[in-house]
């Protein structure tokens, strides 16, 4: 793969955020470089399998690499949206993630049966946030096979957690 030291660089850690102990990687350093920004979604739409037909970000960080591949790549995008924030009928799925609890949301009939989706989010940790997009999604009838990240945190063992659950995860860095 591609070495992405020049990515890597470009995102900062921020210690003890938002809990003690916990070694934040803040890809806002990142978003403020056009170019790192380019690079980073012209590397991970590189990776997309082809037969893909929707890419599923998670809010919010998610929404900014969904949005940059829907673009390149010309796919529509799925918004799997925090609590409370979708006016039509929903599902949606608790989560445990490295600092907390969540919930994310998905609108009834903007996946059809057998449709192809990618996830994708800034970073995975314990993967329980990329899980729990991938239930979604497959509770709504679509296919996830892969998720792409911008960072993945080995240490924390979600890549792992996403293979156990049929699906590949890639992640430009980590
Ligand atoms: C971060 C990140 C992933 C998730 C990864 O989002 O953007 O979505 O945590 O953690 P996990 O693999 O342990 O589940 P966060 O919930 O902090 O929300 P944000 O995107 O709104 O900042
Ligand atoms: N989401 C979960 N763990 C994280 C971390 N260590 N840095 C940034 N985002 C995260």
């Amino acid at each position: 793969m591609t070495d992405n030291a020049d990515l890597a660089a470009l995102i900062r850690t921020i210690p003890d955020y938002p809990k003690p102990g916990i070694l934040f990687r803040d890809v806002s350093t990142l978003l403020l470089d056009g170019e790192g920004f380019r690079k980073t979604i012209d590397r991970i739409a590189a990776m997309v399998a082809t037969d893909t037909q929707l890419i599923a970000g998670i809010e919010a960080r998610g929404f900014i690499v969904a949005a940059g591949l829907s673009y390149a790549l010309g796919l529509g995008k799925l918004m799997l949206r925090k609590p409370g924030k979708l006016p039509g009928e929903k599902i949606g799925i608790d989560y445990q993630l490295e600092y907390g609890t969540d919930r994310i949301e998905l609108h009834k009939g903007q996946v059809t049966a057998g449709q192809k989706v990618v996830l994708v989010d800034d970073l995975i940790a314990t993967g329980g946030t990329a899980l729990a997009g991938i239930e979604l999604i497959r509770q709504a009838g679509g296919i996830v096979e892969q998720a792409l990240f911008i960072v993945d945190l080995p240490e924390l063992g979600g890549a792992e957690k996403l293979r156990a659950a049929g699906v590949e995860p890639t992640a430009l860095i980590g």
